[in-house]
C-alpha cells in the first residue's frame, strides 16, 4: 500500500471541494464578477448593504490618527468611509487584484489616494507587522476565506493592542417566515440577477449558497473569541440577514 497524503475537504458554497482549490475558485468568482460588484451589490440589496456599511463605521467610530487594515477590502467601499468619517490612513488588503483594480478606479476614492495603500495578499498571511492599526476590519469578506480561523487570529496580531477588529458579514435570519422568503430571494431571483447584470449566475448562486454554510452569529463569536479577542459581541442588521460582530485586543 503506498502512504498518498491525505486529501483534505472544505464547502464552497453547497460543494465541498478539496482545501487547497478553494481560494482559487473565490478568485475566478471574484474576478469574473469584479467590474459590476458594486452596482450587483445595490441591486441585490435594494441599497441596503450601504446602511449596513454605515451602521459597521458608527460602531467603528472612526478618529483622526487611527489607521484601518480593511481586509478582504475589495473595490474599497470600507476604506471610503473610513476615510470621509475622519481616519487617518486604510491599508486594503485583499486577495484579488481585479477588485483592487476596479477599486483603485473609482472616483470617489481618488480624492483620497494618498490615504490608502491596497495590497494584494490573503487575510490568512498579512504582509504587515504585529501591532500596525488601532482598527481592523472584514465586510463580507470573512465568509470567503479558507482558513477563517487562521485569518482571525492574524487579524488579531496586526492590531495594536488596545485595539478593535470588526466583522461584518451574513448570518442567520432570526424569523422563520422571514427566512423562507429570503431563501426564495436569494437561491431564485439573485442568480438571475447575477445572469442578467454581471453575466455570471454561478458566482451569485455560490453567494447564497456560501451565507447559508457560514457560522451563525454566536459560533463565530466563539471563533472571535478562541482567536484571543475580548468583549466579543454582534449586532443582527435586518432580522439576522447581516451581523456585525466586535472584539478587542486587550493591552
Ligand atoms: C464580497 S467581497 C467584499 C468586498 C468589500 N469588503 C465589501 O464589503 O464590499 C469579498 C472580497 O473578499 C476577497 N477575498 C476572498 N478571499 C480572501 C482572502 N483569503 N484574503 C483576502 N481577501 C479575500 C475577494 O477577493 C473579494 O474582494
Amino acid at each position: 500500500m503506498t502512504n498518498q497524503p491525505k486529501t483534505e475537504w472544505i464547502d464552497f458554497g453547497f460543494e465541498t471541494v478539496p482545501v487547497k482549490e478553494k481560494q482559487s475558485r473565490v478568485a475566478d468568482v471574484f474576478s469574473s464578477v469584479a467590474s459590476s460588484y458594486d452596482i450587483m451589490n445595490d441591486l441585490m440589496s435594494g441599497g441596503v448593504h450601504r446602511l449596513w456599511k454605515d451602521a459597521l463605521m458608527d460602531w467603528l467610530a472612526p478618529c483622526k490618527g487611527q489607521i484601518l487594515i480593511d481586509l478582504a477590502g475589495g473595490t474599497g467601499d470600507i476604506a471610503l468611509r473610513f476615510l470621509k468619517r475622519g481616519g487617518s490612513h486604510v491599508h486594503v488588503v485583499d486577495i484579488n487584484p481585479d477588485m483592487i483594480s476596479a477599486g483603485k478606479k473609482r472616483s470617489d476614492i481618488k480624492a483620497y489616494s494618498n490615504q490608502l495603500d491596497w495590497t494584494v495578499a490573503s487575510a490568512e498571511d498579512i504582509p504587515l507587522q504585529t501591532g500596525t492599526a488601532e482598527r481592523v476590519t472584514i465586510s463580507f469578506g470573512l465568509r470567503n476565506v479558507t482558513n477563517r480561523d487562521v485569518a482571525l487570529r492574524e487579524a488579531f496580531r496586526v492590531l495594536k493592542p488596545g485595539g478593535r477588529f470588526c466583522c461584518l458579514e451574513f448570518s442567520t435570519v432570526q424569523n422563520a417566515t422571514f427566512s423562507k422568503l429570503y431563501d426564495l430571494w436569494s437561491f431564485n431571483a439573485m442568480p438571475q440577477l447575477g445572469r442578467m447584470v454581471a453575466r455570471d449566475e454561478a458566482a451569485y448562486r455560490y453567494l447564497a449558497e456560501s451565507i447559508r454554510t457560514f457560522p451563525a452569529q454566536h459560533d463565530l463569536a466563539r471563533m472571535m473569541s478562541e482567536a484571543g479577542f475580548a468583549q466579543v459581541r454582534f449586532r443582527n442588521l435586518s432580522n439576522g440577514i447581516a451581523a456585525i460582530h466586535s472584539g478587542w485586543k486587550l493591552d
